[in-house]
């Protein structure tokens, strides 16, 4: 990485963690009315839901030890990947919390659900720092929208207490996907062309981290409403990002036709031997 962006990526990381520290903190033990906590409002639906969000952000582990690992050598992309690590974890932290006490899951519950999480091991979906930071863009604001939904439903159903996790929550997520898209811009200033295929790439194969860890995720998101539809995705998450970095749409639609002409077909031979299996390209 170039010096003045090494500098940039730093200074970067100081406004984040400065604005986390004075304006965006909070606290479990002190912002959460846990007294208005009403069990009978906790319906199961909401149980399944949160169980879900827990589950993926209990990966903090492989989150941040694989993260670390690909940003080790940039002083302020590693310092914001533990200050993140951190607060996804506080994330996990408040779902549990709110799992237990309102007795939707029992400690043991907990104990085994911790051990089935586990037992799968979250690794990067993607092999540079650019690409993860495409990534950590559309994951962010893909989850800040689902976060924001269950909020509103939250207030709708008088449930005080997690319509709060949610407002804290959501508000982490959406200041998560403000760094990388900040990082992104960095990024596309010294390389625009390559920088918009690293966010098709991304696109192209964009899936949840619980997507394929999580046993029956996608069945999960449905039944619990926990999930985002595609075109909310699209509306709420794509195109803001895309007008937030100033990239047209016929730009990413271009750089998506590019990767899907330099990849080699899937398509077997008719006869004789197989093609190498080439990673699946559409979303
Ligand atoms: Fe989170
Ligand atoms: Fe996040």
């Amino acid at each position: 990485m170039p010096a003045i962006t090494r500098d940039n990526v730093y200074r970067l990381y100081l406004d984040f963690l400065e604005t986390a520290e004075n304006k965006r903190g909070w606290s479990i033990f002190n912002d959460i009315p846990w007294n208005e906590l009403d069990a009978a409002r906790a319906t199961q639906t909401t149980g399944q839901a949160l169980e879900l969000f827990c589950s993926e952000e209990m990966y903090v582990p492989d989150y941040s030890s694989n993260g670390l690992q690909l940003v080790r050598s940039m002083f302020g992309m590693a310092w914001f990947q533990t200050r993140w690590a951190f607060e996804e974890s506080r994330h996990g932290l408040v779902f549990r919390e709110y799992l237990t006490r309102s007795g939707l899951r029992s400690e043991a519950e907990f104990a085994a659900l911790e051990s089935c999480v586990f037992a799968n091991l979250w690794t990067l979906p993607f092999a540079t720092a650019r690409q993860m930071a495409c990534y950590g863009a559309l994951q962010e604001g893909a989850t800040y929208a689902a976060y924001k939904a269950q909020r509103e439903k939250a207030r709708e159903a008088g449930d005080k207490v997690l319509e709060a996790i949610f407002f804290y929550v959501g508000r982490d997520e959406a200041a998560h996907g403000g760094f990388y898209r900040a990082l992104i811009q960095l990024e596309l200033a010294q390389d625009r062309e390559g920088t918009i295929a690293d966010l098709a790439y991304v696109f192209s194969k964009f899936k949840m981290p619980g997507d394929g860890l999580i046993p029956n995720y996608k069945e999960r998101l449905v039944s619990s409403g926990a999930g985002v539809t595609p075109r909310v995705f699209l509306e709420h998450v794509v195109w803001p990002v895309l007008t937030t970095l100033k990239i047209g749409r016929e730009e990413l639609k271009l750089a998506l036709k590019k990767l899907a002409a330099s990849t080699p077909s899937n398509l077997s031979p008719i006869c004789g031997r197989s093609a190498a299996r080439q990673p699946r390209l559409t979303s």
